[in-house]
C-alpha cells in the first residue's frame, strides 16, 4: 500500500512566528505543506496572498500544496509557479473552462489539483479526471479552519476512488477540514490517500508529536 501523506495547514499556524512553524513542519513527519489562498470573494474570508506565499516558499523544504479559494484562477496561474506551489488546486465552482484551467497549470510544470465543495458531487470531475493529480475533497465548507467534519465525505471518497479506478487515473485524493486523531484513521481505511489537517496540529501542544501521529494513525 502507497504511504498516505499528512499535510499540515499554514492557516492555523502562528503568523507572528510564522517562519518557526514552518520549520517545525520542515522537521516533522509531514509530507508537504498546505496553503489556503482566499480572496473573500469565492469565501467569505481573506487569507494571505502572494508575498506571505513568497516568504513560506523561502523556508519550507517540503513541496507546497496550494490550495485556492479564489474567482479567476486562471489569472494568477503563473504567478504561483513562479513563487514555487508545486501542486495548484483550483475550485471546480470557479473554473468555467475547468479542462483549460488544467492544460494552464500542467504547462507551468506543476501538479494539477481540484477542489470540491460538499456540496458538489464527484461524478462532475468524469470527464476531466485522468488530467488531475490531486482531488481535494472540502469536508467543510471551505473559509475557515476549525470547523466541524461532514460525515458524507465518507461517502464521496468512495464514489471517487471507484470513478480514479473506472478510468485508471492516477489520482490522489486529498481530505481538507475538520481532520484529527478521530477520523484520520478512518478516512485513510475509506481511500484518502492526503490528509489536510490545519487546527488539529497548530492549536496542540505538542504539534511534532501531533503530526507524527497522525502520521501513523493515517498508515496503520
Ligand atoms: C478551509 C481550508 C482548510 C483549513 C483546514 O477553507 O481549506 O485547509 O485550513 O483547517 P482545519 O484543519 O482547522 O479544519
Ligand atoms: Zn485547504
Amino acid at each position: 500500500m502507497t504511504k498516505k501523506l499528512i499535510a499540515p495547514s499554514l492557516l492555523a499556524a502562528d503568523f507572528g512566528n510564522l517562519q518557526r512553524d514552518i520549520e517545525l513542519v520542515n522537521n516533522s513527519d509531514a509530507d508537504w505543506f498546505h496553503i489556503d489562498i482566499m480572496d473573500g470573494v469565492f469565501v467569505p474570508n481573506i487569507s494571505y496572498g502572494m508575498p506571505v506565499l513568497e516568504a513560506i516558499s523561502q523556508h519550507a523544504t517540503k513541496p507546497l500544496d496550494v490550495h485556492l479559494m479564489i474567482i479567476e484562477p486562471d489569472r494568477y496561474i503563473k504567478r504561483f509557479a513562479k513563487l514555487g506551489a508545486a501542486h495548484l488546486t483550483v475550485h471546480f465552482e470557479t473554473c468555467t473552462h475547468l479542462h483549460r484551467s488544467l492544460q494552464l497549470i500542467k504547462a507551468e510544470g506543476m501538479k494539477t489539483g481540484v477542489a470540491i465543495n460538499p456540496h458538489t458531487n464527484v461524478s462532475l470531475l468524469k470527464d476531466v479526471i485522468c488530467d488531475i493529480d490531486i482531488v481535494l475533497l472540502m469536508s467543510v465548507n471551505p473559509g475557515f479552519g476549525g470547523q466541524n467534519f461532514i460525515e458524507n465525505t465518507f461517502h464521496k471518497i468512495k464514489q471517487l476512488k471507484d470513478l480514479i479506478s473506472q478510468n485508471n487515473a492516477g489520482t490522489l485524493i486529498e481530505v481538507d477540514g475538520g481532520v484529527t486523531d478521530e477520523n484520520a484513521l478512518q478516512l485513510a481505511q475509506a481511500g484518502a490517500d492526503v490528509l489536510v489537517a490545519g487546527s488539529f496540529v497548530f492549536k496542540s501542544k505538542n504539534q511534532l508529536e501531533t503530526i507524527k501521529n497522525l502520521k501513523q494513525l493515517a498508515n496503520s
